[in-house]
């Protein structure tokens, strides 16, 4: 994804003598926080006003004078060079003027901070066609000037119809798994060719049921399949119930009116669906990745083939809740996940760090669903457990939605705020480390580092995303 970020007064104007003629704190963080992980390419006077490179981030200067290299700093002479360079997922351009003028067309997406004061400036952002993009404000704030946060995606053309993304839910249905269901199945954007079900937070029967019982809520059709009944090579580990024992709240909840497809296990379904469309299939995976690791070990030519994975599993750059260094979903079975990293498939995972902090729904976010459409009625009886676990071993109100959260980063691109690309091993000895996930983030120099190639870089791992975005979305969905 290519981005321009800027700040702008009226006028367009966003500098004055070389400068930025203001000082918003809040802006920096702001920026801080979008291009974080990700690749900044600039001019050489933005460079010169910076004055060094922007730590945890690859730096890329154009310009014909300057040869300038360094840890996360290239110099390159054109845009062109400059955007074949990029190995991060997303890039954005920082300025100046000259380096926005040519961007523009170039970006999918503007972040602009929109500053409402006259302010006298010598250098203006490029006038843009406002029908060209999809307006969408963000905060606002009056001190020390009135600013607003205002993103604007570029609309795609309509003659450039983009195919209907391919997903399989690969899930231990619990409630934040039936929350990720909710989120694909009515935000509609995506194509569930199946779900898939396996052994986690509960069994693959449960699952399987609430799974059905989730997608009849919301009118989707997909099939779902049963899966693994057991990790990979032991007996599956006693974790505490953090759902309730049916997982979905104990509330006599489920009653699907249809039955699981028992035609084929899950990882056999997944295989033929990657073998229907090779190269399209998403598999977003929210427990386990049990089945996933027997269809690779069964097919592994076949399973080449698969897009992309998105996970939900590890603590990411936070810390465990299955053990103080494990995730539940890895914890589980971390053989399967090592089967995964291995695959050459490429994963992005989602890890736990990211659906904690206010990205959590609270009481007054639960009540609103109780008060909408059949599935928010639906989800806030099954958070129901986990409400009850929050509140009596975390002193929490609120719940967490890790499932949730990683379905938004599938399926919202600009949900995203930046990610690092990682080479990632998981721990399979028994122990206190078992299915502890290990990053070297690229970028970064480690006294001590297992020598891999450049290549090995097997993992995209989703180091922030736009919390306030999940929130109004999620609750859109569930209310309307
Ligand atoms: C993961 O474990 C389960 O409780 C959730 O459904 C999620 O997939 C979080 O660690
Ligand atoms: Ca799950």
């Amino acid at each position: 994804m290519i981005a321009l970020i800027a700040s702008l007064a009226k006028d367009r104007v966003i500098g004055r003598d070389g400068t930025i003629p203001w000082s918003i704190p809040e802006d920096l963080h702001h920026f801080r926080d979008l291009t974080m992980g990700s690749t900044v390419i600039m001019g050489r006077r933005t460079y010169e006003d910076i004055g060094r490179p922007l730590p945890g981030r690859m730096n890329i200067v154009v310009s014909g004078k300057l040869h300038l290299t360094g840890e996360n700093l290239i110099t390159v002479p054109s845009l062109d060079d400059a955007l074949a360079a990029v190995t991060t997922p997303d890039v954005f351009i920082i300025g100046g003027a000259a380096l926005y003028r040519e961007a523009l067309p170039r970006a999918d997406i503007l972040y602009l901070t929109e500053i409402d004061a006259e302010i006298d400036g010598d250098t203006h952002f490029p006038e843009f066609d406002p029908a060209d993009f999809r307006r969408i404000i963000g905060s606002h704030s009056d001190e020390p000037l009135p600013y607003t946060f205002v993103t604007y995606e570029r609309i795609p053309k309509t003659q450039e119809v983009t195919p209907m993304r391919r997903f399989i839910i690969d899930t231990d249905t619990a409630s934040d798994d039936a929350a990720a269901l909710m989120l694909a199945a009515l935000d509609g954007k995506a194509e569930i060719l199946g779900v898939t079900t396996v052994v986690g937070n509960v069994s693959k029967y449960q699952s399987a049921a609430n799974a059905l019982a989730t997608l009849e809520v919301c009118g989707c059709s997909a099939p779902v399949y049963m899966g693994a009944e057991k990790p990979l090579f032991h007996e599956r580990k006693e974790t505490i119930s953090v759902h309730g024992a049916d997982g979905m709240g104990d509330c006599d909840l489920i009653h699907p009116t249809g039955k699981p497809d028992e035609s084929m296990p899950s990882y056999r379904f997944i295989l033929e669906q990657v073998k229907k469309y090779p190269d399209e299939i998403e598999l977003v995976v929210l427990g386990p990745v049990t089945n996933i690791a027997i269809a690779m070990l069964a097919e592994p030519d076949t399973m080449k083939h698969v897009k992309r994975i998105w996970s939900m599993g590890t603590p990411g750059l936070g810390v465990g809740n299955a053990s103080p260094v494990a995730e539940f979903n890895v914890y589980i079975d971390a053989e399967a996940y090592a089967v995964m990293l291995n695959s050459g498939v490429p994963v992005t995972i989602i890890g736990f760090d990211l659906c904690l902090g206010d990205i959590q729904l609270d009481l007054t976010e639960l009540d609103k669903i109780a008060h909408g459409n059949p599935a928010g009625r639906f989800l806030e009886r099954a958070v129901s457990g986990l409400l009850r676990f929050n509140q009596t071993t975390r002193n929490s109100d609120m719940i967490d939605l890790p499932d949730a959260v990683a379905m938004a980063c599938a399926v919202w691109p600009d949900f995203v705020v930046s990610s690092v690309n990682c080479h990632c091993t998981v721990c399979t000895e028994a122990g206190e480390t078992y299915g502890q996930v290990i990053f070297y983030q690229k970028g970064r120099t480690y006294e001590s580092m297992p020598k891999f190639d450049a290549c090995a870089y097997n993992v995209t791992l989703i180091t922030a995303v736009k919390e306030p975005v999940f929130t109004e979305r999620f609750l859109d969905l569930l209310t309307k």
